[in-house]
Protein backbone atom coordinates (compact mmCIF):
# COMPACT_ATOMS: atom_id res chain seq x y z
CA UNK A 1 0.00 0.00 0.00
CA UNK A 2 1.08 3.32 -0.55
CA UNK A 3 2.56 5.34 2.17
CA UNK A 4 0.12 7.87 3.39
CA UNK A 5 0.76 11.13 1.73
CA UNK A 6 2.55 14.08 3.72
CA UNK A 7 0.16 17.02 4.30
CA UNK A 8 3.13 19.55 3.40
CA UNK A 9 4.07 19.62 -0.26
CA UNK A 10 8.38 20.59 -0.29
CA UNK A 11 10.88 22.03 -3.04
CA UNK A 12 7.91 24.55 -3.63
CA UNK A 13 7.40 28.30 -2.91
CA UNK A 14 4.35 29.66 -0.80
CA UNK A 15 3.19 32.78 -0.53
CA UNK A 16 5.20 34.51 2.91
CA UNK A 17 3.54 37.58 3.07
CA UNK A 18 2.48 40.88 1.94
CA UNK A 19 5.63 43.09 0.91
CA UNK A 20 4.49 46.27 2.81
CA UNK A 21 4.55 43.92 6.03
CA UNK A 22 7.88 43.83 5.71
CA UNK A 23 10.04 46.72 6.84
CA UNK A 24 13.73 47.91 6.12
CA UNK A 25 15.40 47.30 9.18
CA UNK A 26 12.84 45.40 11.03
CA UNK A 27 12.73 41.66 11.90
CA UNK A 28 9.37 39.47 11.74
CA UNK A 29 8.21 36.09 13.19
CA UNK A 30 6.04 33.47 11.29
CA UNK A 31 5.06 30.28 11.33
CA UNK A 32 4.88 28.36 8.16
CA UNK A 33 4.60 24.49 7.64
CA UNK A 34 4.90 24.46 11.14
CA UNK A 35 8.46 26.19 11.50
CA UNK A 36 9.23 29.21 12.91
CA UNK A 37 11.09 31.81 10.68
CA UNK A 38 12.14 34.95 11.19
CA UNK A 39 11.76 37.66 8.38
CA UNK A 40 13.80 40.74 7.60
CA UNK A 41 15.01 42.86 4.93
CA UNK A 42 18.25 43.87 4.53
CA UNK A 43 19.51 47.58 3.67
CA UNK A 44 19.25 47.31 0.18
CA UNK A 45 15.62 46.31 0.53
CA UNK A 46 15.79 42.34 -0.32
CA UNK A 47 14.00 40.06 1.93
CA UNK A 48 15.57 37.30 3.82
CA UNK A 49 14.07 34.57 5.82
CA UNK A 50 15.94 31.71 8.30
CA UNK A 51 15.08 29.33 11.13
CA UNK A 52 13.73 31.86 14.17
CA UNK A 53 16.34 30.08 16.41
CA UNK A 54 19.73 30.90 17.53
CA UNK A 55 21.78 27.80 16.68
CA UNK A 56 23.81 28.38 19.81
CA UNK A 57 21.06 28.05 23.31
CA UNK A 58 17.72 28.13 20.86
CA UNK A 59 16.22 31.66 21.89
CA UNK A 60 14.30 32.89 18.72
CA UNK A 61 16.56 35.39 16.73
CA UNK A 62 13.79 37.58 15.95
CA UNK A 63 14.22 39.08 19.56
CA UNK A 64 17.62 40.44 18.28
CA UNK A 65 18.77 43.38 17.22
CA UNK A 66 19.28 44.04 13.31
CA UNK A 67 21.33 46.23 11.51
CA UNK A 68 20.23 46.01 8.29
CA UNK A 69 23.11 43.07 7.83
CA UNK A 70 23.66 41.43 10.61
CA UNK A 71 21.61 39.90 13.02
CA UNK A 72 22.78 39.58 16.69
CA UNK A 73 20.99 37.45 19.18
CA UNK A 74 19.81 38.81 22.38
CA UNK A 75 21.28 36.21 24.70
CA UNK A 76 25.02 35.69 24.30
CA UNK A 77 25.44 38.07 21.17
CA UNK A 78 26.40 35.64 18.00
CA UNK A 79 26.08 37.49 15.03
CA UNK A 80 24.69 35.94 11.63
CA UNK A 81 24.75 37.39 8.46
CA UNK A 82 21.09 37.03 6.26
CA UNK A 83 22.42 33.70 4.88
CA UNK A 84 22.31 32.89 8.33
CA UNK A 85 26.48 32.10 8.77
CA UNK A 86 27.86 33.23 12.01
CA UNK A 87 30.00 35.58 11.91
CA UNK A 88 31.13 36.47 15.44
CA UNK A 89 30.98 35.22 18.52
CA UNK A 90 31.79 38.39 21.12
CA UNK A 91 32.64 35.84 24.08
CA UNK A 92 35.92 34.20 21.95
CA UNK A 93 39.08 35.40 22.69
CA UNK A 94 40.14 36.95 19.49
CA UNK A 95 43.25 34.42 19.31
CA UNK A 96 40.78 31.40 19.55
CA UNK A 97 40.86 28.98 16.77
CA UNK A 98 37.12 28.37 16.59
CA UNK A 99 36.15 29.49 12.99
CA UNK A 100 32.64 30.77 13.32
CA UNK A 101 31.78 30.78 10.05
CA UNK A 102 31.02 26.93 9.82
CA UNK A 103 28.17 27.75 12.41
CA UNK A 104 24.69 28.51 10.96
CA UNK A 105 21.42 28.84 11.09
CA UNK A 106 18.87 27.02 8.45
CA UNK A 107 18.59 29.97 5.89
CA UNK A 108 15.36 29.50 2.93
CA UNK A 109 15.36 30.94 -0.67
CA UNK A 110 12.99 34.21 -0.18
CA UNK A 111 12.08 36.50 -3.06
CA UNK A 112 9.74 39.65 -3.58
CA UNK A 113 7.56 39.59 -6.80
CA UNK A 114 5.48 42.38 -7.34
CA UNK A 115 4.92 42.92 -3.23
CA UNK A 116 4.66 39.86 -2.66
CA UNK A 117 7.34 37.88 -0.36
CA UNK A 118 7.51 34.10 -1.38
CA UNK A 119 9.79 31.44 0.81
CA UNK A 120 11.17 28.32 -0.76
CA UNK A 121 10.54 24.97 1.49
CA UNK A 122 13.54 22.43 0.63
CA UNK A 123 12.82 18.70 1.34
CA UNK A 124 16.34 18.66 2.57
CA UNK A 125 17.66 21.33 5.17
CA UNK A 126 21.26 21.25 3.48
CA UNK A 127 19.68 22.26 -0.27
CA UNK A 128 20.07 25.83 -0.92
CA UNK A 129 18.93 26.43 -4.62
CA UNK A 130 15.53 26.07 -5.24
CA UNK A 131 14.68 23.27 -7.77
CA UNK A 132 11.50 25.39 -9.33
CA UNK A 133 11.10 29.35 -9.70
CA UNK A 134 8.92 30.98 -7.53
CA UNK A 135 5.30 31.58 -8.95
CA UNK A 136 4.55 34.00 -12.04
CA UNK A 137 1.79 35.69 -11.04
CA UNK A 138 1.18 36.44 -14.94
CA UNK A 139 1.33 40.07 -14.53
CA UNK A 140 2.01 43.23 -16.80
CA UNK A 141 3.39 46.65 -16.26
CA UNK A 142 0.52 48.94 -16.02
CA UNK A 143 -1.27 46.23 -13.65
CA UNK A 144 -0.39 47.80 -10.25
CA UNK A 145 -0.92 46.73 -6.67
CA UNK A 146 -4.09 48.13 -4.86
CA UNK A 147 -4.91 46.25 -2.02
CA UNK A 148 -4.22 42.72 0.25
CA UNK A 149 -7.11 40.98 2.30
CA UNK A 150 -5.64 38.63 5.03
CA UNK A 151 -7.71 35.92 6.84
CA UNK A 152 -6.45 33.21 9.07
CA UNK A 153 -8.36 29.89 8.12
CA UNK A 154 -8.64 27.50 10.70
CA UNK A 155 -8.11 24.28 8.49
CA UNK A 156 -5.32 22.47 7.12
CA UNK A 157 -4.16 23.60 3.99
CA UNK A 158 -6.19 20.67 1.86
CA UNK A 159 -9.12 22.07 3.51
CA UNK A 160 -8.63 25.47 2.81
CA UNK A 161 -7.08 24.52 -0.60
CA UNK A 162 -10.68 22.87 -2.21
CA UNK A 163 -12.77 24.92 -0.39
CA UNK A 164 -11.07 27.86 -2.80
CA UNK A 165 -11.50 25.68 -6.02
CA UNK A 166 -15.46 24.43 -4.65
CA UNK A 167 -18.03 25.93 -7.11
CA UNK A 168 -20.86 24.65 -5.36
CA UNK A 169 -20.87 26.51 -2.32
CA UNK A 170 -21.07 29.73 -3.91
CA UNK A 171 -24.92 29.13 -3.95
CA UNK A 172 -25.01 28.53 -0.64
CA UNK A 173 -21.98 30.48 0.94
CA UNK A 174 -21.72 33.89 -1.04
CA UNK A 175 -25.27 34.50 -2.20
CA UNK A 176 -27.95 33.96 0.19
CA UNK A 177 -30.06 31.33 -1.10
CA UNK A 178 -33.81 32.27 0.50
CA UNK A 179 -33.85 34.73 -1.69
CA UNK A 180 -32.19 34.00 -4.65
CA UNK A 181 -34.94 31.45 -6.50
CA UNK A 182 -34.21 28.42 -7.90
CA UNK A 183 -34.53 30.01 -11.78
CA UNK A 184 -31.43 32.15 -11.13
CA UNK A 185 -29.62 28.88 -11.12
CA UNK A 186 -27.70 28.40 -14.31
CA UNK A 187 -25.71 25.30 -15.43
CA UNK A 188 -22.57 26.19 -16.29
CA UNK A 189 -19.89 24.68 -18.61
CA UNK A 190 -16.46 25.09 -17.91
CA UNK A 191 -13.32 24.23 -19.73
CA UNK A 192 -10.16 23.24 -18.11
CA UNK A 193 -6.35 22.62 -19.37
CA UNK A 194 -3.66 21.79 -17.65
CA UNK A 195 -1.03 24.57 -16.75
CA UNK A 196 2.62 23.55 -15.63
CA UNK A 197 1.71 23.56 -12.05
CA UNK A 198 -1.75 23.07 -12.11
CA UNK A 199 -4.82 23.42 -14.51
CA UNK A 200 -6.89 27.04 -15.89
CA UNK A 201 -10.84 27.50 -16.85
CA UNK A 202 -10.33 29.27 -19.78
CA UNK A 203 -11.20 32.38 -20.81
CA UNK A 204 -14.80 32.64 -20.39
CA UNK A 205 -17.67 35.71 -19.86
CA UNK A 206 -18.65 35.30 -16.57
CA UNK A 207 -22.27 34.06 -16.16
CA UNK A 208 -25.08 36.61 -15.57
CA UNK A 209 -26.13 35.30 -12.28
CA UNK A 210 -22.86 36.02 -10.38
CA UNK A 211 -22.79 39.06 -8.55
CA UNK A 212 -19.25 39.69 -8.57
CA UNK A 213 -18.97 40.74 -11.95
CA UNK A 214 -22.24 42.47 -12.00
CA UNK A 215 -20.27 45.71 -9.86
CA UNK A 216 -18.06 45.43 -13.15
CA UNK A 217 -21.15 46.17 -15.42
CA UNK A 218 -20.75 44.14 -18.63
CA UNK A 219 -18.21 43.85 -21.15
CA UNK A 220 -16.15 41.52 -19.02
CA UNK A 221 -14.51 38.07 -19.20
CA UNK A 222 -12.50 36.01 -16.71
CA UNK A 223 -9.59 33.50 -16.80
CA UNK A 224 -8.95 31.68 -13.43
CA UNK A 225 -5.66 29.54 -12.97
CA UNK A 226 -4.87 27.08 -10.36
CA UNK A 227 -1.14 25.83 -8.87
CA UNK A 228 -0.22 24.14 -6.15
CA UNK A 229 0.46 24.69 -3.46
CA UNK A 230 -1.78 26.61 -3.25
CA UNK A 231 -2.39 29.57 -5.56
CA UNK A 232 -5.49 31.02 -7.73
CA UNK A 233 -4.56 33.83 -10.15
CA UNK A 234 -8.10 35.16 -11.92
CA UNK A 235 -7.65 37.63 -14.76
CA UNK A 236 -11.01 39.78 -15.51
CA UNK A 237 -10.71 41.72 -18.44
CA UNK A 238 -12.23 44.95 -18.38
CA UNK A 239 -13.88 46.52 -22.02
CA UNK A 240 -11.35 46.27 -24.61
CA UNK A 241 -7.88 47.66 -22.15
CA UNK A 242 -7.99 47.39 -18.40
CA UNK A 243 -7.73 44.28 -16.35
CA UNK A 244 -8.48 43.26 -12.93
CA UNK A 245 -6.22 40.36 -11.05
CA UNK A 246 -7.17 38.44 -8.20
CA UNK A 247 -4.32 36.07 -6.49
CA UNK A 248 -5.30 34.64 -4.07
CA UNK A 249 -2.89 32.50 -1.74
CA UNK A 250 -2.88 29.69 0.74
CA UNK A 251 0.02 29.29 3.01
CA UNK A 252 -0.10 26.21 6.04
CA UNK A 253 0.79 28.13 9.12
CA UNK A 254 0.32 24.72 10.58
CA UNK A 255 -1.60 21.48 10.87
CA UNK A 256 -4.99 23.57 11.80
CA UNK A 257 -4.43 26.43 10.18
CA UNK A 258 -3.58 28.10 6.73
CA UNK A 259 -3.24 32.34 5.97
CA UNK A 260 -5.09 33.20 2.91
CA UNK A 261 -4.06 36.29 1.33
CA UNK A 262 -5.88 37.90 -1.51
CA UNK A 263 -3.99 40.74 -3.63
CA UNK A 264 -5.74 42.65 -6.29
CA UNK A 265 -3.77 44.43 -8.52
CA UNK A 266 -5.40 46.79 -11.56
CA UNK A 267 -4.87 48.76 -14.72
CA UNK A 268 -7.43 50.67 -13.59
CA UNK A 269 -7.06 53.98 -12.02
CA UNK A 270 -7.61 54.30 -8.37
CA UNK A 271 -10.02 56.80 -8.25
CA UNK A 272 -12.20 54.46 -10.71
CA UNK A 273 -15.93 54.61 -9.20
CA UNK A 274 -16.07 50.06 -9.13
CA UNK A 275 -12.96 49.78 -7.00
CA UNK A 276 -14.45 50.55 -3.87
CA UNK A 277 -17.03 48.29 -4.40
CA UNK A 278 -15.27 45.77 -5.63
CA UNK A 279 -13.31 45.72 -2.63
CA UNK A 280 -16.09 45.58 -0.29
CA UNK A 281 -17.61 42.47 -1.73
CA UNK A 282 -13.85 41.49 -1.84
CA UNK A 283 -14.21 41.60 1.89
CA UNK A 284 -18.00 40.37 2.56
CA UNK A 285 -17.04 37.12 0.53
CA UNK A 286 -13.53 36.10 2.65
CA UNK A 287 -15.88 36.84 5.49
CA UNK A 288 -18.41 34.42 4.11
CA UNK A 289 -15.64 32.04 3.60
CA UNK A 290 -14.49 32.16 7.30
CA UNK A 291 -17.65 32.31 8.90
CA UNK A 292 -18.16 28.58 7.10
CA UNK A 293 -14.78 27.27 8.18
CA UNK A 294 -15.43 27.72 11.68
CA UNK A 295 -18.37 25.66 10.89
CA UNK A 296 -16.11 23.16 9.24
CA UNK A 297 -13.69 23.28 11.44
CA UNK A 298 -16.17 22.12 13.72
CA UNK A 299 -17.26 19.27 12.14
CA UNK A 300 -13.91 17.82 11.02
CA UNK A 301 -12.69 17.65 14.73
CA UNK A 302 -14.02 13.75 14.86
CA UNK A 303 -11.77 13.45 11.45
CA UNK A 304 -15.27 12.07 9.28
CA UNK A 305 -14.51 10.10 6.13
CA UNK A 306 -15.32 12.58 3.47
CA UNK A 307 -17.09 12.34 -0.49
CA UNK A 308 -15.75 14.42 -3.38
CA UNK A 309 -18.46 13.61 -5.75
CA UNK A 310 -19.19 14.43 -9.61
CA UNK A 311 -18.31 17.48 -11.35
CA UNK A 312 -18.38 19.68 -8.98
CA UNK A 313 -15.86 18.11 -7.11
CA UNK A 314 -13.60 17.14 -9.83
CA UNK A 315 -10.82 20.31 -9.15
CA UNK A 316 -10.61 18.89 -5.74
CA UNK A 317 -9.56 15.92 -6.88
CA UNK A 318 -6.81 17.03 -9.31
CA UNK A 319 -5.40 18.75 -6.39
CA UNK A 320 -5.37 15.56 -4.81
CA UNK A 321 -3.59 13.65 -7.98
CA UNK A 322 -1.41 17.27 -8.44
CA UNK A 323 -0.16 16.09 -4.50
CA UNK A 324 0.67 13.17 -5.46
CA UNK A 325 2.25 13.53 -8.78
CA UNK A 326 4.17 16.26 -7.00
CA UNK A 327 4.93 14.11 -3.80
CA UNK A 328 6.00 11.74 -6.59
CA UNK A 329 8.53 13.49 -8.30
CA UNK A 330 10.34 14.44 -5.43
CA UNK A 331 11.05 11.40 -4.42
CA UNK A 332 12.08 9.87 -7.72
CA UNK A 333 14.25 13.14 -8.16
CA UNK A 334 12.85 13.70 -11.49
CA UNK A 335 11.16 16.60 -12.67
CA UNK A 336 7.33 17.28 -12.24
CA UNK A 337 4.76 16.67 -15.28
CA UNK A 338 1.33 17.54 -15.32
CA UNK A 339 -0.73 14.45 -16.19
CA UNK A 340 -3.94 16.36 -15.94
CA UNK A 341 -6.03 16.13 -19.56
CA UNK A 342 -7.65 18.97 -20.81
CA UNK A 343 -11.75 18.47 -20.09
CA UNK A 344 -15.25 20.15 -19.93
CA UNK A 345 -17.00 20.44 -16.40
CA UNK A 346 -20.71 20.96 -15.81
CA UNK A 347 -22.22 22.06 -12.75
CA UNK A 348 -25.36 24.31 -11.54
CA UNK A 349 -25.10 27.53 -9.82
S1 LIG B 1 21.42 31.69 22.39
FE1 LIG B 1 21.96 33.00 20.80
S2 LIG B 1 23.90 33.65 21.29
FE2 LIG B 1 23.46 32.23 22.80
FE1 LIG C 1 -15.83 31.06 -1.20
Amino acid sequence: MAAQQPLYLKNIWYLAMYGGNLKKGKLLSKEILGEKIVFGRDKTGKPFAMKDNCPHRGVPLSYGWFDGDHIQCCYHGWKFDTDGICREIPALAPDSSINVCKIRTQSYPCREINKTIWIYFPEKKSAFEPKVQPPDLLLNAPENFRHVETVILPCNIDHSVIGLIDPAHVTFVHQSWFWRSSKSLRIKEKKFEPTPMGFKMSRHKPSSNSKGYKVLNGHTSTEINFEIPGNRIEHISVGEKNKIISITTLTPLNENETELNQFFYSSLNIVNFIWWPLKKLGKTFIGQDLDVFNKLKEGLQKNPKLLLVGDPDTQARWYYDLKKQWQQAQEDNTPFTNRLNPQILHWVT
